[in-house]
């Protein structure tokens, strides 16, 4: 990465009336959440198919409950760090700003975004398996385990996207129309592995968007990005602020 480089981006952010971003596990990184499939990845850990999978949670809740207790449990006394704070303020520096996240932490909002299309669902979110009725719920570590909803006593379930199951039909039409109409998109720490998030990007370019890439390592979308900010978005995303006109 040049400084070029990061000219080239803070032009490309202040050209565009219509911006979208859309982040994934890499931009909590540097709060210290696990990636997915970084070195010490939690699908290098853990089997996807035994803990994310709505045949895993029929089998066994109590595993899979165990398994989000533990992880909201590393979430839970995590800060939001300097790359979720400077998209938090873009919010109200861009003419139009959409945040699109594949993370489940909350960080986003904890940093002080207000508008937020989660694709994957929320960790602190659960979802009554026999009403649909979501609940937000912050007790860590739970007391019961599996929760159990409390207006009707049916199984709850963590209210994410699992392996296997389709996203939310809103929730992904939103994520689409805002890519086909954005004038530009900043991808950050996504491996761009899992669909259909990893399209949106592709969808933007072919919608005219400029796309700039924020990530340490290439990925599939690298080559179809106007630029490449190779580095932690902790980092980048505060200088890039400093670089733009309209902060
Ligand atoms: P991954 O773990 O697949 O990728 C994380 C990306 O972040 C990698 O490309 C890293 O290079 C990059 N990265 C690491 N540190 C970074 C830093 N400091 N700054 C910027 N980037 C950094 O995570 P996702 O792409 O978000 O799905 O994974 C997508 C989905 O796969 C997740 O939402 C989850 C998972 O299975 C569900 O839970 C449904």
């Amino acid at each position: 990465m040049t400084s070029e480089d990061m000219r080239r981006a803070a032009d490309i952010l202040d050209g565009a009336d219509r911006l979208a971003v859309l982040t994934g596990a890499g931009i909590s990184a540097e709060s210290g959440v696990p990636t997915f499939r970084g070195q010490d990845g939690l699908w290098k850990q853990f089997r996807a198919e035994d803990l994310a999978t709505p045949e895993a949670f029929a089998r066994d809740p109590k595993l899979v409950w165990e398994w989000y207790d533990w992880r909201r449990g590393k979430i839970a006394p995590v800060e939001p760090n300097p790359g979720h704070r400077t998209l938090a303020k873009w919010e109200g520096t861009f003419p139009s700003f959409t945040l699109i996240t594949q993370n489940v932490d909350g960080l986003h909002a904890a940093a002080g975004s207000k508008t937020i299309i989660e694709l994957h669902g929320n960790i602190w979110k659960m979802r009554c398996t026999a009403e649909a009725a979501v609940f937000e719920n912050r007790e860590v570590p739970l007391k019961r385990i599996p929760p159990l909803c409390p207006s009707c006593g049916a199984l709850l379930r963590p209210h994410v996207v699992w392996f296997g199951e389709s996203l939310d039909m809103d929730v992904l039409a939103l994520a689409f129309a805002t890519s086909s109409s954005c004038d530009a998109m900043l991808v950050v720490g996504t491996s761009a592995y899992v669909q259909p998030a990893a399209s949106l990007p592709l969808r933007a370019a072919d919608a005219g968007a400029r796309v700039i890439e924020i990530n340490p390592d290439p990925t599939p979308l690298t080559s179809s990005a106007d630029v490449s900010l190779r580095g932690p978005s902790g980092e980048i995303l505060p200088l890039i602020d400093g670089l733009l006109r309209r902060s």
